[in-house]
């Protein structure tokens, strides 16, 4: 299929979300870009006299049904600069015959990382000790203060075991901990590289220390982790999710730190971000960062690189 919205050969491309400067660049070397200017791109779109071939954008740009029926009719492609997609209609790009692409592979070591952060600072108290630090009320050193719990001997156990789970594991193992999945179907015996499989998510919960939550959201997996499965939590697990927040029925992820039935949580990812329930905010064994798993610099630059190359393939 060949550039139709310009003259010169190279794809019409509206980038409604705000990028890294090389990326940007990247970008406007690889195609005929307009970047919009505003904070309503979509607005900023159906205004432009332009034909536009694709539309760059990311996360912070929802891609419903409704948006999808209403963008200008030149559109081929959807270029989503996430590995998630739960922010686009797919069944209705399909139907509308778009091309959608994400950047899967390239934001698994950053996201990883993360992860491993996460579990750290909530095994490590680390919301507490920083608040103690910054509040100036650290009185000095004390045998009792601020006592966690060591990864090293523990067992994690990962929700959904793909590209970016595997990449924790074997990040968790040179922690010492063991490690536990649950996917629809086990691993092949080189992916699971060891780790013990565990067919329900309830039968992974009870054996796990530390949960992690890396699933995608689907219908299937949306409030998965509610107050029926923690139920099955040992005494002090630590749940960390990297995914998206609705996986996880806040409500009862309160109530259960909130009653220390569990030691602690690593948060990304929140449901109906950037809203934050309220509960988390009052809970210092909670930990959290604002949606920065794939927030550094290898890794944004590798998704601009793949989504180029993916557009640049298929024109
Ligand atoms: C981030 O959450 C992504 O989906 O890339």
């Amino acid at each position: 299929m060949s550039a139709r919205g310009s003259s010169n050969g190279r794809l019409a491309v509206f980038v409604a979300s705000r990028f890294i400067e090389p990326v940007r660049r990247a970008i406007a070397e690889a195609f005929d870009a307009v970047f919009a200017e505003t904070s309503e791109p979509l607005a900023e779109l159906a205004r432009s006299e332009r034909v536009f071939d694709a539309i760059f954008f990311s996360l912070d740009v929802r891609m419903g049904a409704d948006r999808i029926a209403a963008l200008p009719p030149g559109i081929r492609a959807l270029a989503t600069y996430s590995v998630g997609l739960d922010h686009v209609d797919l069944e209705a790009a399909r139907s509308r015959g778009l091309a959608v692409f994400n950047t899967p592979g390239v934001l698994g070591d950053s996201v990883a990382e993360n992860a491993i952060f996460l579990m750290l600072g909530a095994a490590r108290r680390a919301t507490e000790a920083i608040g103690m630090l910054r509040e100036g009320r650290w009185t000095g050193w004390m045998p009792d203060q601020l006592v966690g719990v060591q990864l090293g001997g523990r067992t994690l156990g990962i929700l959904g075991m793909g590209d970016i789970g595997r990449r924790v594991a074997a990040r968790a193992r040179a922690f010492g901990m063991s490690i536990l999945y649950c996917n629809r179907r086990p691993l092949s015996e080189a992916d699971a590289a060891g780790a013990g499989y565990r067919p329900t998510p309830e039968a992974l919960v009870a054996d796990s220390d530390v949960l992690l939550v890396a699933c995608p959201s689907t219908s299937e997996t949306r409030g998965l982790v509610d107050e029926a499965l923690l139920a099955h939590a040992r005494p002090g697990l630590i749940l960390v999710n990297i995914a998206r927040g609705d996986i996880v029925r806040d409500d009862a992820l309160v109530a259960a730190l909130r009653e220390g039935r569990l030691q602690g949580a690593g948060l990304d990812v929140f449901a109906g971000e950037p809203r934050v329930h309220p509960g988390y905010l009052e809970l210092p064994n909670v930990f959290m960062m604002p949606h920065v798993g794939s927030a550094t610099v290898e890794a944004r630059m590798g998704m601009g690189r793949i989504l180029i190359e993916a557009l640049l393939a298929w024109q």
